[in-house]
């Protein structure tokens, strides 16, 4: 089989190498000449394990090939997947789907036989109905049938979870669309992923409902840290003890500063944007978007808690300022409200982050970007911990603490061993570990019903 995938970015970049992977042809398409200059040359534009082998096989291979020309890659394909940016729009929150509609108008185009578009970037319900409303008017000769297969991929663990997915979704409308996506994804039949085929709208509210409930568990999580840290309570084995119910699941309970990145922090709110147009309430969404708005700002006055309240003229140091790790992408990053705000302050801010220096160093002006991490602590009146890279998990802490000058860890990814740090000879604050935290408040002194 032979696609077109129109956009280079995470997602597209991706399904593109992974369906080559499948044994398809594919051909990425961009409008950035140096992205595809680059993507000739074997270089891969962002950090993500695993892609540059894979590009590199299958471009080897013939299999997978770049242009910025979008008329020969979709002429014969058996599908064109729109994999372009819907980032949120400026002032209301909207998804902007410029890229979207520019993408399809020029696919309209040039398609020279019937063909399928499929929507593969994050679109707002409505959209493939939209889209297909635009390929009548434009191409009222041609039948360009269209259909919704939204991506869950991670960033960090996008090929593994582009292989090996919990599902596929289909939004399809008619047998052919189905059949020709049943058929790409066929190699999923081996490892029996389920694939579920849905109307488009579905298809779209899928995407952005996984999203937002994700959203919700991480923030349910973060505010039920709060809550531990004043009762005594360690959250790691509240998240421990409530994921082993099946109906709750492990995963996504790890309380930390914020979910960030480009995704979350962006489909929450569009879909609150979708749902009031339609006269619709999302409450418990509009309060997590609102609750993790705070808990950036909150992590600063935890910060400077930790540091006795002295902020200005001290030297921190930032371990991790990517919105997770295993990316370099630093978009909607908490780091770039924390570390703004101890700058803020008066502090002299260090940085280590194992990949993120490149971006970071346009987002985050005045910093002191670091080698290492114990280039970072070294002087350090206080040390904080934004990402759970791997390296910092095993840290030094013994030759940490001969580095720093004030022994203060603020470990906002609890990556460490609250005792081990303790022993090291540091005063450690954790996220939600009330009942292991050097600093631990003594519980809150019997309330009403007890009096
Ligand atoms: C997210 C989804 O997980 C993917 O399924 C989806 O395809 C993608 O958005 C998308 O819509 O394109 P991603 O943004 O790469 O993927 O990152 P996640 O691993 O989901 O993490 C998002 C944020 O939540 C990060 O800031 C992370 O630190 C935070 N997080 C995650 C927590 O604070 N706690 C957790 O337990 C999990």
């Amino acid at each position: 089989m032979r696609i077109a995938m129109i956009g280079t970015g995470y997602v597209g970049l991706v399904s593109g190498a992974c369906f080559a992977e499948f044994g398809v042809e594919v051909t990425c398409v961009d409008k950035a000449a140096e992205k595809i200059a680059m993507l000739e040359q074997g270089r891969i534009p962002i950090y993500e394990p695993g892609l540059e082998d894979l590009v590199a096989r299958h471009r080897a291979a013939g299999r997978l090939r770049f242009s910025t020309e979008l008329g020969p890659a979709i002429d014969g394909a058996d599908a064109v997947f729109i994999a372009v940016g819907t980032p949120s729009r400026r002032g209301d929150g909207h998804a902007d789907l410029s890229y979207v509609f520019a993408a399809a108008e020029e696919i309209a185009r040039n398609l020279r036989h019937p063909a399928l578009v499929v929507t593969k970037s994050t679109v707002p319900v409505g959209t493939g109905r939209r889209l297909a409303r635009l390929f009548r008017r434009l191409r009222p000769d041609l039948a360009i049938d269209v259909a919704s297969n939204p991506e869950f991929l991670r960033e960090g663990s996008a090929i593994e979870d582009f292989m090996r997915p919990d599902r596929v979704i289909c939004g399809v409308e008619t047998e052919e669309a189905r059949a020709t996506l049943a058929a790409l994804y066929r190699p999923l039949n081996l490892i029996e992923t389920p694939i579920l085929f849905t109307t488009i709208e579905t298809a779209e509210l899928i995407k952005y409902a996984t999203n937002c409930f994700l959203a919700m568990k991480i923030t349910f999580i973060n505010e039920l840290a709060d809550l531990c840290e004043v009762v005594g309570a360690d959250v790691q084995q509240v998240a421990r003890g409530i994921g082993l119910d099946g109906r709750i699941g492990r995963k996504f309970l790890h309380a930390g500063p914020g979910y960030g990145g480009s995704c979350f922090p962006k489909d929450t709110v569009a879909l609150l944007r979708t749902a009031e147009a339609h006269g619709v309430a999302l409450r418990l969404i509009d309060t997590v978007v609102q609750v993790n708005e705070a808990r950036k700002r909150r992590m600063v006055k935890k910060i400077v808690d930790a540091m006795g309240g002295e902020v200005a003229g001290r030297r921190i140091a930032v371990l991790g300022v990517t919105f997770k790790p295993n990316t370099d992408d630093m978009r909607e990053s908490p780091s770039l409200v924390i570390v703004p705000a101890l700058q803020a302050e008066g502090a002299e801010i260090r940085v280590f982050d194992p990949e993120g220096r490149r971006e970071g160093e346009k987002l985050l002006p005045g910093v002191v970007w670091c080698g290492d991490p114990y280039e970072a602590l070294t002087g350090a009146d206080a040390v904080v911990v934004l990402t759970e890279w791997n390296v910092f998990r095993g840290l030094d802490l013994e030759r940490a603490r001969a580095l720093v000058r004030r022994p203060v860890l603020v470990d906002l990814r609890n990556v460490f061993d609250p005792e081990r740090a303790i022993r090291a000879g540091f005063a450690y604050t954790g996220v939600g570990r009330g009942a292991v935290s050097a600093h631990r408040p003594e519980p809150r002194a019997a309330t009403g019903d007890e009096r």
